[in-house]
């Protein structure tokens, strides 16, 4: 017999699994883009942002720049970091983000072409 008592015990704790689920393990590549990219490479990707004109980043808003990359270096780029002389300009994000999560990000990147 379904009483309000006995769904409230079902749902819930399906309930929570999925909000942990949404929050931990795959972010929309949106979120993750502001929250760990933007500071850098700008909400719009154009890399106007204080760190990003002191690192000199490209703007991702800029056809050229788009169609000088390939998606493979992006990856790379993104999942292992960026060094200029051994000097680190970028960190790598394999640790934190997945292999999906990556190439989510990179066509949320190409999103950014005008
Ligand atoms: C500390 C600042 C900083 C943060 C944070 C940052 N980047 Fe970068 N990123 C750089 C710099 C500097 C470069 C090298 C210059 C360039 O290519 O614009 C770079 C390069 C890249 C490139 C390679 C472009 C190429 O020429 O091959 C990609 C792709 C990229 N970043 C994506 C990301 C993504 C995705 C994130 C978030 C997960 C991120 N970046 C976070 C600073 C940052």
């Amino acid at each position: 017999m379904f009483t309000m008592k006995n769904s409230t015990k079902f749902t819930l704790p399906s309930a929570l699994f999925c909000l942990a689920a949404a929050f931990s393990y795959a972010a929309p590549a949106s979120e993750n883009w502001d929250t760990l990219c933007a500071k850098c490479h700008g909400a719009e990707g154009k890399g106007q942002t204080k760190i990003g004109k002191k690192l000199k980043v490209k703007d991702y808003t800029d056809a050229k720049v788009q169609a000088a990359l390939k998606d493979e270096e992006m990856v790379k780029a993104t999942s292992d970091g960026v060094t200029d002389n051994g000097k680190e300009k970028m960190k790598a994000y394999k640790g934190e983000l997945s292999a999906a999560e990556i190439t989510d990000l990179v066509a949320h990147i190409r999103k950014f072409k005008s």
